[in-house]
């Protein structure tokens, strides 16, 4: 079992949680991921690790609400148990010294960019985090941004806070607008990297985004999460989670994601027609 030791609601249906996994700390590195199962008859679902804290032995993940699984997830606390984690898995980022590194990260991706936007800095490259939220009360983490970033940007789709502009609108200005971008990095909802990946693409911008594909056992095992890479078949898992956005075959990504909506909703249906009082 592994204990929570804290828990925050850091914007609505965002959550952060604070596990003790001394194994997991000691090895994880930006990009990588867990996998955790909430309870003996719970499915396995893939979070990313925005924190560690290698003395504590304790991982930070931020997940959002989306299915029934993170729902029940939510409304664990501190002093409760994960039946199950499992990690860190996947390639870790990529860390070199690029020059210009553009770190975009919207919704849950605001704290899953951290990691990689603070080891990219300290690599010696010059950092613009850029993140996205629908308003200007779903951001968090802009003042832990602010601090590991050369520059941080905030935009809003409401134009509730500074520029009335989603990310790929951002990136494009920034182009227009001279910026030399040597590396982007995106890490979010599967709309934002596939927009943002084809914004940079004219530009020859190498772009890496992460992968949220459907993952069973994460360990590239039973094929759940494969994706097509520049023609290949790739297993997210194992392979990835970061690929190559001008090489990413997004539709085929984004009906695989969609596979199992009927069942979600059947199964987020049938556990809060049980849970009422909390809906
Ligand atoms: Fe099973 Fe990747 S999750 S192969």
């Amino acid at each position: 079992m592994y204990k929570i030791l804290a828990k925050e609601e850091l914007v609505p249906n965002i959550h952060l949680i604070k596990v003790s996994a001394p194994a997991v700390a000691q090895k994880v590195r930006p990009g990588q991921f867990v996998i955790i199962t909430i309870d003996e008859r719970g499915e396995r679902i893939p979070l990313t690790v925005a924190d560690w804290d290698r003395e504590e032995g304790a991982i930070t993940i931020v997940f959002m609400e989306v299915g029934t699984t993170t729902q029940r997830l939510a409304l664990f606390n501190a002093g409760d148990s994960i039946y199950s984690l499992v990690g860190p898995l996947g390639i870790p980022t990529h860390i070199d010294k690029f020059g210009t590194v553009v770190c975009v990260g919207g919704c849950y991706g605001i704290a899953a960019i951290m990691p990689i936007a603070r080891a990219m800095r300290e690599a010696g490259n010059k950092v613009i985090s850029v993140i996205e939220a629908r308003s200007k009360y779903l951001l968090f983490w802009q003042e832990e941004l602010e601090r590991i970033s050369d520059q941080l940007i905030v935009t809003t789709g409401d134009g509730s806070y500074a520029p009335q502009r989603w990310i790929p609108d951002q990136i494009r200005h920034m182009i227009d607008g001279g910026e030399k971008i040597d590396l982007l990095i995106a890490f979010g909802c599967t709309y934002m990297m596939k927009l943002s990946s084809e914004t940079t693409k004219p530009f020859g911008i190498k772009t890496v985004v992460h992968l949220g594909s459907i993952m069973v056992d994460g360990t590239g095992m039973c094929g759940c999460c494969r994706v097509s890479v520049g023609g290949e078949t790739k297993f997210a898992c194992v392979d990835g989670p970061e690929f190559d956005g001008h090489q990413v075959d997004w539709d085929l990504l984004l009906s695989r994601q969609s596979g199992y909506q009927d069942e979600e909703i059947r199964s987020l249906q049938e556990w809060e027609s049980q849970n009422w009082c909390r809906t």
